[in-house]
């Protein structure tokens, strides 16, 4: 997979004529959603560079990335005499990056896209390191190939008016980042004021965090080996987003992943030693900052089926990433059973409920 450039903009406007020009094309068309388009559009039309572009609208939300909006992509694409030479551009969350990214991968078995991602998440996980699908079937991300993106120009000032869920979702990919790499990058995001953001400082706490995803992607960029680091929280996670939306109460995908780092922090705890001291730590600033997600103990077994179906399990072995210490990362880990009921059991008694 060929190395994608990530660039922490100062200006959007000048790194976007860059990337532009860098992409040789006949033709320019740019996704966006419903309110990337009516928010980030009017600005992006002004410069050179776009007034000519086609513009192409689904609909916002996880609900939307389906193979009904690929497929009304694909269409415009075609009709408006997208060819192989054409470039995209996809303006958004990480579902218009995933499912644009995706498009551009397909259509005429491939053309060239750059990413323009809108939210936190987006900025430090979706848009970055290739990955790309739809969800099919009620499986999320179930269709998809890793395909990188040319340029992803990450523009911080689009943080300013993202509402505290989504800040604090995205947030959770950065404490992943944190733990997998460096106590230092850990303590700095624990003692970040998530309620008062200086904005200055988390710039600079999202470029080292797209920093420790490209190092990861590139010496995995398919998900072979380390990549799996990146996984951290999201086993345990997935299961619980996917029963939060099995009983119509649905999560943003980062709560579903600190929840999901409580549990395996203390699987990594019981298995491989991670120390107490600084799995209180997380524990704490998780509590303060994403509250609870409660379920009870007759739920357990559906939340250990969901687990048993997740893509990142092999020969029916549920595989978790864990960590001996900051940085330290264990992949291939499994658990039985008993052990996940007791993982539950410990999320609970921790986060009260
Ligand atoms: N979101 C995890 C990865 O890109 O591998």
């Amino acid at each position: 997979m060929s190395k994608q450039e990530v660039i922490l903009c100062t200006k959007l406007e000048t790194s976007l004529a860059r990337a532009i020009e860098k992409c040789q094309h006949d033709k320019l068309f740019i996704l966006t959603d419903e309110h990337t388009s009516r928010l980030c559009m009017p600005v992006l039309r002004q410069t050179n560079y776009l007034k000519e572009a086609v513009e192409i609208t689904i609909g916002a939300g996880d609900v939307h990335k389906t193979l009904e909006s690929l497929a009304a992509v694909w269409q415009v694409l075609s009709s408006q005499g997208a060819t192989r030479h054409s470039l995209l551009i996809n303006i958004g969350g990480g579902m218009v990056t995933d499912l644009g990214g995706f498009a551009a991968a397909t259509f005429k078995r491939g053309i060239t896209y750059i990413n323009i991602p809108t939210t936190l998440l987006a900025m430090v996980d979706a848009s970055v390191g290739g990955k790309t699908g739809i969800n099919f079937n009620g499986l999320k991300n179930e269709v998809g190939v890793f395909a990188p993106a040319a340029s992803v120009l990450i523009e911080t000032e689009f943080l300013r008016s993202l509402n505290a869920e989504n800040f604090i979702s995205g947030y959770a990919e950065m404490l992943k980042h944190g733990l997998i790499s460096n106590t230092e990058h850990w303590a700095e995001l624990l003692n970040f004021n998530t309620q008062a953001i200086d904005y200055d400082h988390l710039k600079q706490l999202v470029g080292q965090s797209v920093q420790i995803k490209e190092e990861i992607v590139m010496q995995d960029p398919f998900e072979h080996g380390i990549r799996k680091a990146l996984n951290l929280g999201h086993t345990a996670g997935h299961a619980i987003e996917s029963l939060a939306l099995a009983e119509n109460r649905p999560l943003l995908h980062g709560y579903a992943v600190a929840w999901g780092i409580v549990c395996e922090l203390y699987l990594s705890h019981i298995k491989v030693g991670f120390p107490k001291d600084k799995m209180r730590q997380t524990i704490q600033f998780i509590q303060e900052n994403y509250g609870v997600f409660a379920f009870d103990c007759k739920q357990y077994d559906q939340l250990y089926a969901l687990m048993q179906h997740d893509k990142k399990n092999t020969a029916g072995a549920i595989n978790f990433t864990l960590l001996e210490d900051i940085g330290v990362i264990r992949i291939n880990q499994t658990a039985d059973k008993e052990t996940i009921f007791e993982m539950f059991d410990f999320y609970r008694e921790c986060m009260g409920v």
